[in-house]
């Protein structure tokens, strides 16, 4: 893929992501406002700090990939990590992300920015890379991801990645009108990516037609796996769990089919 095809995937869905920002502040902002005010408040699941707690998180310098509106790493600064800072390439999100952070006095820096053109300045600076939910199928090329990823990190910093399964982008999404009929529907080789037109909005669950295009890449775990070998980062943790972390398989993980639904990955940048 040329660069210029990359910046036309990752344009375009910066502009999706613009368009929907919005309709998830509508349903969601009052409600993380107030979480937020709350001292010490953390969104994420037990499995998760737990993990992060293992690989020690307290007094670490952390940047999250893919931030959208900082919750997530606002909850890590909560944990105690040192310097955080986000990264996302649409505007409407790190707008949100910055002033919710500014009212509820959490100290995180959030930039906007296409992962793949993160300023030069912000590399060798973090202890860990932090990458959640949602944040790998927008990515057009992961082997440069990861590059871009591994080059944040200082000698012997860690890649912390808590994602959506594979195997999860085959299943159905749940329906609000009937019980999902669990099988699979879509491709686990998939080299083109997904075109679609809204959908985004799985905070307000309103349904929209956009007039933006958004491209979804269906990496598989060798993708991801192959994108981090190439890049010498070494795994040293690798789980996979039968939690949904995409908001879109509630009926599946309810079914308890024995799926793995997301995973948790840690590599290391060995310098
Ligand atoms: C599903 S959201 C992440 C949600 C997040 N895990 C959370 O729970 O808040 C995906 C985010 O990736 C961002 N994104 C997509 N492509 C990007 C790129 N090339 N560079 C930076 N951010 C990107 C989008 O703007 C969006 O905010």
């Amino acid at each position: 893929m040329t660069y210029s095809d990359l910046k036309r995937y990752t344009e375009s869905n910066r502009l999706a992501w613009n368009e929907v920002m919005p309709l998830h502040q509508r349903a969601a902002s009052e409600t993380l406002d107030k979480l937020f005010f709350q001292a010490g408040y953390v969104r994420l699941d037990d499995k998760e700090i737990g993990m992060l707690q293992q690989v020690g998180l307290k007094g670490k310098n952390v940047v999250h990939l893919c931030c959208n509106n900082g919750t997530e790493l606002m909850s890590l600064k909560n944990l105690g990590a040192a310097d955080c800072v986000g990264f996302d390439i649409s505007d409407q999100a790190i707008q949100e992300a910055s002033q919710r952070a500014a009212r509820s006095r959490i100290n995180c820096q959030f930039v906007r920015s296409d992962v793949y053109e993160i300023d030069r300045a912000f590399n060798n600076r973090f202890d860990i890379v932090y990458i959640s939910a949602g944040c790998l199928g927008w990515l057009p090329d992961l082997e440069l991801f990861f590059e871009k990823a591994s080059a944040l990190l200082r000698q012997g910093g860690l890649i912390f990645i808590h994602e959506i399964h594979p195997l999860a982008e085959m299943l159905p999404f749940d329906d609000d009108k009937q019980p999902v009929n669990l099988r699979i529907v879509e491709p686990y080789f998939k080299t083109e990516p997904y075109i679609d037109q809204g959908g985004l909005d799985y905070v307000g669950h309103s349904e929209y037609i956009s007039t933006t295009t958004q491209y979804w890449f269906a990496h598989t775990l060798s993708d991801i796996l192959m994108g981090l070998i190439k890049n010498h980062l070494l795994i040293e943790h690798f789980s996979e769990h039968e939690t949904d972390i995409s908001s879109g398989h509630r009926q599946v993980e309810e079914a308890k089919a024995g799926i793995p639904l997301s995973y948790i990955l840690v590599g290391r940048n060995p310098g």
